[in-house]
């Protein structure tokens, strides 16, 4: 059992940080890489031609295990609008097909998909659910009698990004496979969290930011690329991901094959230095913690806060559809949203609104009295 791990973290000791989900706290350890870095920066005579490399292999490597697929089917990529531009430019479309997306997905993805439809004469169907005593059940189902032989794409959050509603991502994943539908998700409010295997649910595409649950630096993502990618389109033609990129003697030996698998769609400057060697040491937290660690750390967490909510109407859904480290609460109409923000403000808790929601998430820097404080800030607006 995973005990709190608040000191491996610098937060503020008199918060209550209750918003990873918006953006992860940094390691003491990769806040020691980067300065360990930086530093080596100022002497470049000290840096070997490998040293362009090393850290993006490591962290294709650690990535793949961490997602269970081979490291050379994993993308560095800047931001997931980014990944999944990618990823689109090289899906074909069905005749007269559609493609499928959730209700509220986040807009990176949701945009990137609207733009391909349009391009490739696609519906774009966005699937909710029905109002119903269990909307976890309920949008699944939808989802599931959505996807037909007319289905070119699914491409969705692997748990909602506003509430962490969790999908039946194997059932999903098996219906596309069934029809010939491209199976896409948006991984960024889970990977690093809860367990995840992309060939377990059958997935075409996981697209990553890595600087919420993977304790990474913002703007260095990551992105797994199954085999059908192989021959694809990149967005761009960085020299870095040619099979002559690692002789700096014979770069102009241009070589027209890139590297195998997904390399192609790395972004240009892929070794961004300071921040690949502060990625590199969360990666390596988080594969020593383990992802199913971590989300039974948040479970046994807010045990007391799960059933607050239930005493008091706030739960959303059920437990089946429920994620440990992200949640909502359902509030009844008397409770005014701007109350319980002061609330929160006047005790030190960040949270955050989404929509007119107000979304909770929770990590190993979290420990009881944090959900004492929450428990409390919210009784008192009810
Ligand atoms: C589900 C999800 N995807 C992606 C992002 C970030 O997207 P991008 O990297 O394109 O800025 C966020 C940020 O909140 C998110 O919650």
């Amino acid at each position: 059992m995973l005990l709190c791990q608040k000191d491996k973290f610098s937060l503020h000791p008199d918060i209550h940080y209750f918003n990873n989900a918006r953006k992860g706290p940094l390691l003491k350890s990769s806040e020691a890489a980067a300065v360990r870095s930086l530093i080596q920066q100022r002497n470049p005579s000290d840096l070997p031609n490998s040293g362009f490399f090393e850290e993006m292999d490591m962290v294709k490597n650690i990535f793949g295990q961490l997602v269970n697929c081979d490291a050379k089917n994993v993308a560095v990529i800047p931001a997931v609008s980014y990944g999944f531009s990618s990823v689109l430019n090289n899906t074909p479309a069905k005749r007269n097909g559609h493609a499928i997306t959730l209700k509220d997905e986040f807009p990176s993805g949701y945009l990137s998909l609207e733009k391909w439809c349009k391009a490739h004469d696609n519906e774009l169907k966005v699937i909710g659910p029905h109002h119903s005593n269990d909307i976890g059940e309920s949008w699944n189902n939808n989802i599931l009698e959505s996807i037909n032989q007319n289905t070119s794409v699914v491409l969705m959050c692997s748990v909602h990004w506003m509430n962490g509603l969790k999908y039946d991502l194997k059932a999903i994943g098996e219906k596309c496979k069934k029809v010939g539908a491209r199976f896409y998700l948006d991984g960024t409010q889970s990977v690093g969290v809860m367990p995840i295997d992309v060939k377990q649910y059958n997935v075409d595409a996981l697209v990553c930011g890595t600087y919420k649950w993977m304790f990474g630096p913002y703007s260095v993502g990551l992105s797994f690329m199954s085999d059908v990618f192989n021959d694809g389109q990149p967005l761009e033609e960085s020299w870095m991901n040619r099979v002559n990129a690692k002789d700096f003697t014979s770069l102009t030996s241009y070589n027209s094959n890139y590297f195998k698998g997904a390399s192609r769609y790395s972004v240009g400057e892929t070794s961004n230095f300071i921040l690949m060697s502060m990625l590199v040491e969360s990666l390596k937290q988080i594969l020593e913690w383990k992802p199913e660690n971590i989300q039974s750390y948040c479970k046994e967490l807010i045990l007391p806060f799960k059933q607050f909510m239930q005493e008091n109407d706030l739960a959303t859904w059920s437990e089946a559809y429920f994620s440990n480290h992200l949640f909502s609460l359902n509030l009844p109409d008397h409770i005014s949203i701007d109350a319980l923000k002061e609330s929160f403000t006047a005790n030190k808790i960040y949270a955050s609104q989404r929509g007119t929601g107000i979304r909770l998430s929770v990590n190993v820097f979290n420990e009881s009295d944090n959900i004492d404080v929450l428990i409390k800030s919210i009784m008192k607006v009810l």
